[in-house]
């Protein structure tokens, strides 16, 4: 059964544990609080007022109140808390303020009003892009901060996360169902990985001895690199259709495409800044993730029957 505290504002509970998850209800989050719940820890799970707290149920969380744009809200959450896993971020906005104000902003309140001894905080593959989004740049600035901090810190990079639920597999099954794609000729390979073995990771680094804590952020990389036509026809595959027709399109020409739409519209479905994006490769090292974290991703077809094999968590 999922706890709730009587009064939200008052002192949490005893007994409701040492560790809080932020993001918790995300899909990165839902997976850390069934992997700590499988563990039969107690834990606290950070929830806004308008948070979906049913996604949470059967994990044996304990709901804690606090909204890390309103850091004051925190601080009966935090109390007593020894362990943090920072998960919460803001992975749909390309609103550079928005995106400040949750990964820098937010984190460096949360880290001030904080006195726990571990961190485990998830950054993003897409730090290490040339060309970086605006929420790359504001994932990058959150790292810099982390890095001056005198705390047991561990940063983790993971790629794109796909899971029951994931918004990038939303947009994988709207392509996949086309009868024709058309993508970016030269477009960079992927490295997706299951949200379930991203968690494991969190849950390894929080688990990290003191003496064996990495100097730098530690990446995710999926398995193998899948170039982007692969992957669409394997989600294709994987939920019965027919796979698309792939049109390498030269990236010069979407460009054109993608400024127009962009006079057009203020959200454009493609913008220059994705298709620098598409056409980018991450190239990720998984050596320290194995070593520190028994990092072991699954491969695109367990990832994909993973997918498929639960309905999607309501997101
Ligand atoms: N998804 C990916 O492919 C991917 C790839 C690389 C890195 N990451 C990073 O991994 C982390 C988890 O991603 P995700 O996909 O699980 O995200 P998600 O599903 O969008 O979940 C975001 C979580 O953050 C919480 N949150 C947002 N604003 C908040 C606020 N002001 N106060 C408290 N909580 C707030 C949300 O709570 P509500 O339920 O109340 O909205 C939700 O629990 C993020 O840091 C993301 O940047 C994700």
């Amino acid at each position: 059964m999922t706890q709730q505290p009587a009064n939200p504002k008052s002192r949490v509970a005893r007994g409701t544990g040492n560790i809080l998850v932020t993001g918790a209800t995300g899909l990165l989050g839902r997976a850390v609080c069934q992997a700590l719940g499988a563990r039969k820890v107690k834990f606290r799970a950070l929830v806004r007022v308008s948070s979906q707290r049913d996604l949470l149920q059967g994990t044996n969380a304990w709901m804690a109140e606090g909204d890390l744009l309103r850091p004051d809200s925190l601080l009966p959450a935090l109390e007593g808390v020894e362990v943090l896993l920072h998960l919460a971020g803001l992975v749909r906005s390309k609103d550079p303020a928005a995106l400040q104000a949750m990964h820098v902003d937010a984190t460096r309140d949360l880290l001030e009003r904080s006195t726990a001894r571990r961190v485990v905080v998830v950054s993003s593959d897409t730090v290490e892009r040339t060309h970086r989004s605006a929420y790359a740049d504001s994932k990058l600035a959150m790292e810099e901060l982390l890095a001056g901090l005198d705390r047991e810190i561990v940063i983790l990079r993971p790629p794109m996360i796909l899971g029951p639920g994931s918004p990038h597999l939303a947009a994988l099954e709207r392509v996949a169902r086309l009868p024709i794609v058309p993508v970016p000729a030269g477009s960079g390979r992927r490295r997706p990985v299951w949200v379930g073995d991203v968690a494991d990771a969190v849950l390894a680094a929080m688990d990290l001895p003191s003496d064996q804590l990495p100097g730098r952020p530690i990446d995710l990389p999926g398995a193998f690199a899948v170039p982007l036509p692969t992957l669409i026809k394997a989600v294709a595959r994987a939920q019965g259709h027919r796979e698309p027709r792939i049109l390498e399109v030269p990236s010069t020409a979407l460009r054109g495409v993608a400024r127009a739409l962009q006079t057009l519209r203020s959200e454009p479905l493609l913008s220059i800044e994705r298709l620098e994006g598409l056409a980018e490769e991450v190239m990720s090292d998984g050596k320290m993730a194995r070593h520190r974290l028994g990092w072991k991703p699954r491969v695109l077809e367990e990832i994909l029957a993973g997918c498929y094999a639960a309905p999607a968590a309501g997101r």
